[in-house]
């Protein structure tokens, strides 16, 4: 069984003006399918490759060492990206509503207060990577940043809300204003589905 790339839940241009129609056709069809297709080579003949990438990224201690790092590079791209187009949406940005919008409040004072934690460990993550928001093994939210594709299940946590603060994903538009990217990325989340995100990991 091989990994498929996921199509995207609405057009390359939906998103404009904060991500561009080139820089999301270029990100989805080579630089996602990229990692799915070199996600899908290293695990090929292998009982891996049965398994849902989420848990493939959690049990990666377990992963053989020849193909961990290919595995932890590119199932990382490949999950990380997975979650990422669906957590954005032409109709999304404001504020959360729901069960995720108390959590945020009790855990992070306020919205604003969140979106300013979110947003300092997006735009200071040193080189390439992301911003997370996920949900720890306590059912809690913790917001931090990966390295390169490094994926947050590596480390026992479930992904709820991400942002690729990765160049591919903003210089076009942006060149090297990460801060203004990451600025106009919370006028497209898609808080709804955050929202279900949490209620299923929490
Ligand atoms: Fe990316």
């Amino acid at each position: 069984m091989a990994f498929e790339l996921p199509d995207l839940p609405y057009e390359y241009d939906a998103l404009e003006p904060h991500i561009d129609e080139q820089t999301m056709r270029i990100h989805h069809t080579k630089h996602h399918q990229g990692y799915t297709n070199k996600l899908n080579a290293a695990l090929k003949g292998h009982d891996f490759a049965d398994l849902p990438i989420e848990d493939v990224l959690r049990r990666i201690g377990e992963v053989p060492e020849g193909i961990r790092q290919a595995v932890i590079n590119n199932g990382g791209g490949y999950a990380n990206h997975k979650l990422f187009w669906t957590v954005l949406s032409p109709n999304g940005g404001g504020a959360p509503s729901g069960d995720i919008a108390d959590a945020i409040n009790d855990e992070f004072g306020s919205f604003d207060d969140f979106k300013e934690e979110f947003s300092s460990a997006a735009t200071g993550q040193f080189g390439s990577g992301w911003g997370w928001l996920s949900v720890d093994e306590g059912g809690g939210l913790k917001v931090h940043s990966t390295p390169n594709q490094n994926s947050p299940y590596m480390d026992g946590l479930t992904p709820i809300l991400g942002v690729d603060v990765w160049e591919h994903a903003y210089y076009l538009n942006y060149q090297n204003e990460r801060g203004t990217y990451v600025d106009n990325f919370w006028n497209i989340v898609n808080w709804d589905q955050v929202n279900e995100y949490f209620n299923d990991a929490s």
